[in-house]
């Protein structure tokens, strides 16, 4: 049963080590969508019915030499002050990336150019990710042994499928 056996584990394995990425994709925001990082824009209210949630990206594409990208705290965000940054988050291009890695508020403008005067200035909130939808606790048990049931038929059946003919196929090297 030996090689057989192992190569029917490693093939679970590969299968089990890909399910995690069923999981909810990170989300990649254009700020402003199609108006991108300008001015004469309101982002709180292009903000304003989103949810950002942990991991997701803010996207902005701008004029680069014009506007910026610079991450401040919430005082300097009311008053659009630049020269105390968090983060500059510019990287010469004018597409920068903002990777919404801590669950916070960001605070972000546009230092240069009166860009934030003019309105380039986004405050987001960044939650952790909700549970899957209608999740509710009796319907949660249910639900995991209806995943387990699924796994017997996804993963265990095949194995033993696999097993079986790794034992046969084994035994038949023995005649040769
Ligand atoms: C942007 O919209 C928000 C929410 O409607 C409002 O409170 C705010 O005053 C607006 N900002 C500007 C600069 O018009
Ligand atoms: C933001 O930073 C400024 C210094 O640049 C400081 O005076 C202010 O208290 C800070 N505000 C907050 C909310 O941390
Ligand atoms: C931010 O970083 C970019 C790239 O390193 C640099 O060109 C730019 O001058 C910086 N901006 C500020 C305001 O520090
Ligand atoms: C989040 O990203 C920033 C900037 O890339 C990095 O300095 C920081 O260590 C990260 N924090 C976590 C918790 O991953």
């Amino acid at each position: 049963m030996a090689r057989f056996a192992l190569m029917a584990a490693a093939v679970v394995l590969t299968f089990l080590a890909a399910a995690p990425m069923i999981e909810v994709e990170a989300k990649k925001w254009t700020v402003g969508d199609t108006k991108f990082w300008n001015p004469n824009i309101n982002y709180t209210i292009w903000a304003q019915d989103k949810h950002f949630y942990l991991d997701d990206w803010l996207f902005f594409v701008y004029e680069r030499n014009q506007y910026n990208v610079i991450e401040v705290n919430e005082t300097n965000y009311r008053s659009c002050n630049s020269e105390n940054p968090i983060a500059n988050w510019s990287r010469g291009a004018g597409r920068d990336l903002v990777h919404l890695n801590v669950t916070r508020h960001y605070y972000l403008i546009s230092g240069s150019g009166g860009g934030c005067y003019g309105g380039m200035k986004l405050a987001v909130l960044v939650e952790n990710p909700p549970p899957p939808p209608d999740a509710s606790p009796s319907k949660n048990s249910a639900r995991r042994v209806f995943a387990i049931s699924g796994l017997a038929h996804q993963f265990v059946i095949p194995v033993a499928v696999l097993a079986a003919i790794g034992t046969m196929w084994d035994a038949l090297l023995r005649f040769w």
